[in-house]
């Protein structure tokens, strides 16, 4: 069972010998941050510690991946020991137990019938080797014009170009509308404040919008399309959650019409919703599933692709001698990576942590849903360990008023996610109700004053 320790940081003077300026920061307004940084100096267990010595509370798992809370001692020590053992060994023709060892303990916890799994460093790569191993797989299986991919609307899927153009969510698009891959169409994402605001879990209607894939379907032919991509919860656009029987429509029409699934697992996996992966706690198996992420508890990157034996045996043809997927990246496998991952997945065990989040969860949603009712609170929305929670933007000043919630909680000592107009809250699954009230609480009082 998980046991918390207590550990306390010294505050250090980082934030005036570091120089801001080379770094140019992901997703982030850069002049804005360098005009007030927010450095982390360390992390353990639920909280971070700032260089300036404030202790902070994750409410959102650093960012949707430490599931087991931070700096956990047998991750820790396994990338330690193997960085003393084998820093690297090439991914090309050689490989290490490591990596073996891992694509089994994954294989071994994800939904039956998906067996084999294909290494990346981050989520986008596994979103764009899936969409790759989609087209290949129906090249070789004698349809090469299966070519189309098809997208959801306010879908995040990466930023690879692949993932970028099935993906949904607009700001990351507008840039490079033009230079997006061709062949692409999206279903209607599935938020529907105007009926389904402040549901608790999966909103009862809504179904019908899978049906948009026979529409998609009849348009190109379903010949000319090879794969459907969507996360079982959007996660990026603020936790939306499928409507009761979307998930299972789209698995029937896909199979009805040979299109491949595949199910973007990059936040819902790992525990998040109760379950090893999404897939299972709706209980509608894919094709492929994405993961990132909880894989290594956030500690080393790493993704991948677990597939089907079907397709993974699809590939395993032609001459033995021949390279079968043109496709990987240098650092696929890698053994520090591995080797966190092997240890991730013995502690989420271990310590029960995927049936933990499960117990907490509706806790957790009833803690959330207190919110309702908080000036400019348009909908709440929540499953397992994750919710959003949608404010109305200030006129003329889109995302400020959840950026300011963001600051308020952290100036509170509670780290959250602004999403777009939505805040995300998703706990470690080591949380506890005092967490998950002392985080709501704070939200509280952020909103009410934002
Ligand atoms: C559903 C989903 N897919 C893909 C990605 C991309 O992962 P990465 O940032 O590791 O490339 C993310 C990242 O948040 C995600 O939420």
């Amino acid at each position: 069972m998980y046991k918390r320790e207590s550990l306390e940081i010294t505050p250090d003077r980082q934030k005036q010998t570091v120089n801001l300026d080379p770094l140019w920061l992901p997703f982030t307004p850069n002049r804005q941050f360098k005009s007030t940084p927010r450095l982390i100096a360390g992390a353990k267990d639920m909280h971070y510690f700032t260089d300036n010595g404030q202790s902070i509370l994750d409410g959102i798992s650093g960012l949707w991946c430490v599931n087991a809370g931070h700096c956990r001692d047998r991750i820790v020590e396994a990338i330690q020991s193997q960085a003393k053992k084998l820093d690297y060994s090439t991914a090309f023709n050689v490989s290490h137990e490591g990596a073996f060892n891992a694509a089994e303990a994954i294989a071994n916890i994800a939904p039956d019938g998906l067996d084999h799994v294909f290494f990346t460093n981050s989520g986008s790569e596994g979103v764009d080797s899936a969409l790759k191993i989609a087209i290949g797989y129906h090249r070789i299986k004698g349809s090469g014009h299966r070519h189309r991919l098809i997208g959801r609307e306010k879908s995040y899927h990466g930023v690879g170009f692949g993932g970028m153009s099935v993906g949904g969510i607009v700001p990351n698009r507008k840039m490079f509308s033009m230079s997006l891959l061709p062949g692409v169409d999206h279903l209607s994402h599935t938020l529907d404040i105007e009926n389904n605001a402040f549901t608790h879990g999966q909103p009862q209607s809504g179904l019908e919008l899978a049906n948009e894939l026979e529409e998609i379907v009849r348009l190109h032919d379903a010949t000319n399309i090879a794969a459907v991509i969507v996360e079982p919860i959007a996660g990026s656009a603020g936790v939306l959650v499928p409507p009761v029987g979307y998930l299972k429509r789209l698995r029937e029409i896909c199979d009805k019409h040979g299109i491949l699934l595949i199910f973007d697992e990059v936040i819902t996996g790992f525990g998040r919703t109760g379950n090893a992966f999404a897939s299972q706690t709706f209980d509608v198996t894919p094709d492929m599933i994405v993961f990132a992420k909880g894989v290594t508890n956030g500690t080393v990157p790493m993704g991948g692709v677990i597939v089907k034996r079907e397709i993974y045996d699809a590939f395993m043809t032609g001459p033995e001698w021949a390279i079968e997927f043109y496709h990987g990246y240098t650092y696929s496998g890698h053994s520090l990576a591995t080797a966190a991952a092997n240890a991730t997945l013995q502690t989420y065990e271990l310590e029960g942590l995927f049936e933990r989040s499960k117990v907490l969860s509706p806790y957790f949603e009833d803690a959330v849903h207190s919110l309702k009712g908080l000036p400019n609170v348009i909908d709440i929305r929540n499953y397992g360990l994750m919710c959003g929670i949608q404010l109305l933007p200030v006129e003329n000043k889109p995302l400020q008023r959840t950026h300011d919630v963001f600051e308020k909680c952290f100036e509170k000592n509670v780290l959250v996610r602004a999403a777009g107009e939505n805040i995300a809250l998703t706990p470690p699954l080591i949380a506890n109700e005092e967490d998950i009230d002392l985080i709501v609480d704070t939200l509280r009082n952020a909103i009410s004053r934002a």
